[in-house]
């Protein structure tokens, strides 16, 4: 691969009343030039991943980086949208720019600012990345679509309402050793695992314990080549970073299959010569506790159906054979849309630099990072391995 991640900043995820997008971006954009030590004027190209679609007014984001230090004028930034995969698509970018050697250094600043509106409005802003055509009028915003994907799946392999109930305890448990988590409180089994007054049934079988919460926040990591990135204080090197888009529309796809994210996991780990458990943890897309369920499938970790043994069996757990979410995911972290990919893979390089403080594996080598634009829509693989 060309690139690597030579620094990385990341904000407070949360509601984050006072800050707007533009002071988020340009705390992160400084935050993340000093880490990997470098000055505004050796940025070559900026990539900015804001959804956006109506959560703030300021819809035009690009030139919103240049606000960090004069040295940054005249520089070209792009604004980047792949809807929940956003912040990966920005990456990529990125990535593109150094393999055609248009940049030796790139700012990629993932941002969102989601809580001027209450969640009724973000999610009716988030419905648009459905296919709208036919899936728009479905209710209770985007949860309603994976609700209806949670049912097909009960409906076809079972009940899996116990399993959710872990995947979200599993993910509220991590969130306390993450200081950047919205959530950073436990919410026990029986809690998540009932319905009630506190934890009432949003969409379908999935109950506000099974969502990301509405969240603000941003993340930037600088990107440079390989060569580049050698000299540089620390280097995370790409060794896979696989994009697979499928058809928009749900009733053109067996929806529980999730074909792309399986395609996108089954590419990036031949690319990368590896075999899933060569890797130490997975950050994954648990935009909904049912979407983590069905990833363990698309990842391999277990055959179609069986997804439930990864969570039940501690296989995902911090001290298990693939731990995955050790961040606490989206489910604790927050998953303001813009930021999350940029936000994933932050988190992936502090575990592999051995940064992360509380979160601390012990010796991680490979993570990888999955993030998920729509349902199972735009599919973004990156495996990550600490060369410097
Ligand atoms: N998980 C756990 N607790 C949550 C929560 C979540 N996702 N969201 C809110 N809460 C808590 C709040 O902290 C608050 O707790 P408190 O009473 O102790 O202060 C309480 O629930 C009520 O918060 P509120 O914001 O009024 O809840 P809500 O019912 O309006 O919103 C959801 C909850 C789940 C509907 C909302 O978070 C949501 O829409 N999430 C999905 C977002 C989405 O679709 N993202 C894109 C995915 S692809």
């Amino acid at each position: 691969m060309t690139a690597c991640i030579v620094g990385w900043a990341h904000s407070k995820f949360g509601k984050l009343d006072g800050e707007t997008s533009e002071s988020l971006v340009v705390k992160v954009a400084s935050e993340a030039m000093a880490h990997a030590g470098i000055e505004p004027k050796d940025v070559d190209v900026i990539y900015v991943g804001n959804m956006n679609g109506g959560f703030v007014k300021q819809e035009f984001h690009s030139s919103l980086p240049l606000q960090t230090h004069p040295d940054l004028r005249f520089k070209p930034s792009t604004r980047v949208e792949n809807a929940c995969a956003t912040g990966s698509a920005a990456i990529h970018m990125g990535i593109n720019s150094l393999a055609a050697k248009k940049a030796r250094f790139v700012l990629v600043v993932g941002v969102e600012k989601m809580t001027e509106l209450n969640s009724t409005q973000a999610g009716d802003v988030l419905i648009k990345a459905s296919y709208v055509a036919e899936e728009a009028e479905i209710e209770a915003g985007f949860a309603g679509i994976f609700g209806k994907i949670t049912s097909t799946y009960f409906q076809r392999y079972g009940d899996k309402s116990d399993a959710l109930a872990r995947i979200a305890v599993k993910a509220h448990k991590n969130g306390i050793k993450n200081p950047y988590a919205h959530f950073q409180r436990e919410f026990d089994y029986a809690f998540c695992r009932n319905p009630s007054d506190k934890n009432p049934f949003v969409a379908g079988p999935l109950k506000r314990t099974d969502c990301s919460p509405v969240t603000d926040g941003a993340a930037a990591v600088i990107l440079a080549d390989s060569d580049t990135a050698l000299g540089m204080k620390q280097a995370i090197a790409f060794r896979a970073a696989e994009h697979v888009n499928d058809f928009l529309p749900m009733s053109k796809r067996d929806i529980i299959q999730f074909d792309g994210p399986t395609l996108a996991w089954q590419r990036a780990l031949q690319s990368a010569r590896l075999d899933l458990l060569d890797l130490s943890f997975v950050e994954t897309h648990d935009c909904f506790t049912s979407a983590e369920l069905i990833e363990y499938e698309a990842m391999g970790l277990t055959p179609r159906g069986q997804g439930e043994r990864a969570i039940l069996e501690g296989w995902t757990e911090r001290d298990g054979k693939l731990p995955v979410n050790v961040s606490g995911g989206l489910k604790a972290k927050g998953h303001p849309v813009g930021a999350t990919g940029v936000s994933m893979h932050v988190m992936s390089s502090m575990q592999l630099a051995e940064a992360a403080g509380s979160m601390q594996l012990a010796s991680p080598r490979l993570g990888a990072v999955f993030n998920m634009g729509g349902a199972a829509v735009a599919n973004y693989v990156s495996i990550l391995e600490r060369v410097k």
